[in-house]
């Protein structure tokens, strides 16, 4: 029973709108309706500018960091309840948000408040890959699934099979949300960014 209450308490949490939140708060604008129509930290850079993109991309990573302490929070240790199965499901919440319509993000930035509270080292990784990748390409969203891949590929490496799998899926829940953008790229329509 507590560990559904757990499971539940991280899908909440990962299905507080943050960019939804900003957007119509201070800016009276939701940004579905604006750039990309995604409901993600790069779409309100995009829509919102750079303060509300700060903020949304920072409250999208906390709520994967959180739900990682959620465990320990309740009292139990790794081996009864791992913290990056919780992490999953904050991951499902950005994704699908109970609060805004069932229509989120593509896992990006709640993934990597994942790896921040469970795998520091691994977050630093998936950051240095995406900012190389962003220099070199200009692409947010070739830069978010490349990063996917390299921390599914360090996970290979380095990690344990709870790593291996938690990554597994979450590097799969970022490339298939990035579906639409692949095509873009295919067909040279995605919007690049000059800021890098
Ligand atoms: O974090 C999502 C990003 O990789 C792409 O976002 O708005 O360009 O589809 P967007």
């Amino acid at each position: 029973m507590l560990y559904a209450l757990i499971f539940i308490l991280a899908y909440l949490l990962g299905s507080i709108p943050s960019g939804l939140i900003v957007g119509k708060l201070f800016y009276g604008k939701d940004i579905r309706e604006h750039g990309s129509g995604n409901l993600g930290a790069t779409n309100t850079f995009r829509t919102l500018g750079m303060k509300a993109g700060i903020a949304v991309t920072l409250a999208d990573i906390l709520k994967g960091t959180l739900a990682t302490c959620l465990p320990f929070l309740f009292g139990f240790d790794i081996h009864e309840l791992h913290p990056l199965l919780v992490g999953i499901f904050a991951v499902i919440g950005h994704m699908f948000p109970i609060f805004a319509g069932f229509r989120g993000g593509k896992a990006v930035a709640t993934s990597a408040g994942i790896l921040l509270g469970f795998a520091p080292v691994l977050f630093l990784v998936v950051i240095g890959v995406f900012f190389i990748s962003l220099k070199l390409s200009k692409y947010v969203s070739l830069s978010s699934i490349i990063a996917g891949i390299s921390a599914f590929i360090y996970s290979l490496i380095f990690g344990d099979w709870p790593l291996i799998a938690v990554v597994s899926a979450l590097a799969f829940f970022v490339i298939y949300r990035h579906r639409a953008n692949i095509q873009r790229i295919r067909n040279k329509t995605e919007p690049k960014v000059h800021w890098i």
